[in-house]
């Protein structure tokens, strides 16, 4: 039996995990004691398709605290409560082109500009669960929530809930002006505790990428099936995290990186790509919007190398693999047939990727059929032929039928 074919996507998250790691610049954040005393050099990328296969590399097991990566789940958990008009009727979706603990107010309404900035996440926070809802079902609910995101329980961490409590006096001032405003009708200390806590939840990269992926995925985790959001929370969070989702540099993430993100002064940042798959990057060094510095160089990376601006998308992905089955050709000799069918992406790729390595092939003769496929982009025709590539190394005889010539080999063509 000839080996089985290894999967070329982990090597590249190790690529890139070794090409961004030298990069030291940015500082921890120390606003929050708690915070500074995490290990600098901490690094980890995990990505998450929507069917639930995930890719890690580096400290993707490590937890750290969900920070304001919690704001776009608690705006979805908000939306699934009280639904649009509710929650619109008390924080708008402008962007504020300001930094994230900024009183961004609508003039005149005294509403949040965006659910991603403090002061919306604060008023989110309390339109969450029932109206009337105590802290502890708000928590309760938050947390459910979250960990249905995520598909395992998650909890979050005393210790830095205490140490943000000590030091929250802008919160504080936030939650009061809200208050004043009369946009929050809860008591100011109460709600900012609450938003202080669900901030202290604890994640690792690969809870973050299936939530992102979660979101990708229309609101379905992909690992537990379960629907914890409908798809119309899913798409109004994604364009509000497209839009306002790194503050006062959103303008030029959306046209550099393009996908839908949210970042945390923990240092983590998570993407979401509609059809496609979650990503998630943590590395506690932040630049001056108080975001990961290598994270987003781990962004801009993936973005550019796997295609995944979602502006180049001209399509979500479909089913790819038709049919795979043995042939006994006439002259008696055994091949197994893989017939690709629709426009082939990324996801598309990746999944007959995946079947490839997962299943042990029984025939030295391999054929991709490629008489149904329309289309191939540039990512997903460099995975066919290093998937190509791979087989032979293995040993294997691939012969690819493609009547309409949708995998160019070379890469001028
Ligand atoms: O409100 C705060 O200060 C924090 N608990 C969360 C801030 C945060 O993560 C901002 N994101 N980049």
């Amino acid at each position: 039996m000839l080996p089985q074919m290894q999967s070329p996507i982990p090597d590249y998250l190790a690529e890139v995990l070794h090409t961004c790691a030298p990069d030291t610049s940015g500082t921890v954040a120390d606003y929050i004691p708690e915070l500074a005393t995490v290990d600098p050099e901490l690094l980890g990328i995990s990505i998450s398709t929507v069917d639930g296969a995930v890719y890690e590399t580096g400290d993707s097991d490590v937890e750290f605290t969900i920070q304001s990566i919690s704001k776009p789940f608690v705006y979805a958990l908000a939306l699934a409560d009280r639904g649009l008009d509710a929650v619109l009727a008390r924080v708008d979706v402008e962007p504020s082109g300001e930094a994230f603990n900024e009183l961004s107010l609508e003039k005149g309404s005294g509403r949040p500009l965006n659910p991603m900035i403090n002061a919306g996440a604060i008023t989110t926070h309390t339109l969450v669960g029932e109206p009337g809802a105590d802290s502890t079902a708000r928590r309760d609910r938050i947390l459910d929530g979250l960990s249905a995101f995520a598909g395992r329980r998650l909890d979050a961490d005393e210790a830095t809930f205490r140490s943000e409590t000590a030091t929250a006096f802008r919160n504080y001032a936030i939650a009061n002006m809200l208050r004043s405003h009369g946009t929050i009708l809860d008591d100011p200390e109460g709600v900012v505790e609450d938003y202080t806590w669900t901030c202290s939840i604890l994640v690792t990269t690969r809870d973050l990428a299936l939530m992102a992926a979660t979101l990708a995925n229309g609101g379905v985790n992909p690992l537990t099936e379960e629907e914890v959001v409908d798809e119309r929370v899913v798409r109004q969070v994604l364009s509000v995290m497209a839009t306002c989702g790194m503050y006062d540099s959103a303008g030029d993430w959306i046209s550099t990186v393009g996908f839908p993100a949210k970042s945390a002064v923990s240092g983590a940042i998570i993407g979401s790509l509609p059809g496609q798959l979650g990503i998630a990057a943590f590395s506690p060094r932040l630049d001056p919007h108080g975001t990961s510095v290598r994270g987003v160089d781990v962004c801009r990376r993936l973005s550019h190398d796997m295609g995944l601006h979602m502006m180049d998308a001209p399509q979500p992905a479909r089913a790819t693999i038709r049919r795979a089955h043995e042939i006994r050709r006439p002259d008696g000799g055994e091949a197994t047939v893989y017939e690709l069918h629709g426009s082939i992406q990324f996801a598309g790729a990746e999944r007959l990727l995946r079947d490839l390595t997962a299943t042990e092939i029984a025939t030295t003769e391999v054929v991709l059929h490629l008489g149904r496929v329309h289309s191939v982009n540039d990512v997903a025709r460099r995975m066919l032929l290093e998937a190509v590539r791979r087989l032979g190394l293995d040993g294997h005889q691939v012969t690819v039928v493609d009547p309409d010539g949708v995998l160019p080999e070379t890469d001028d063509a």
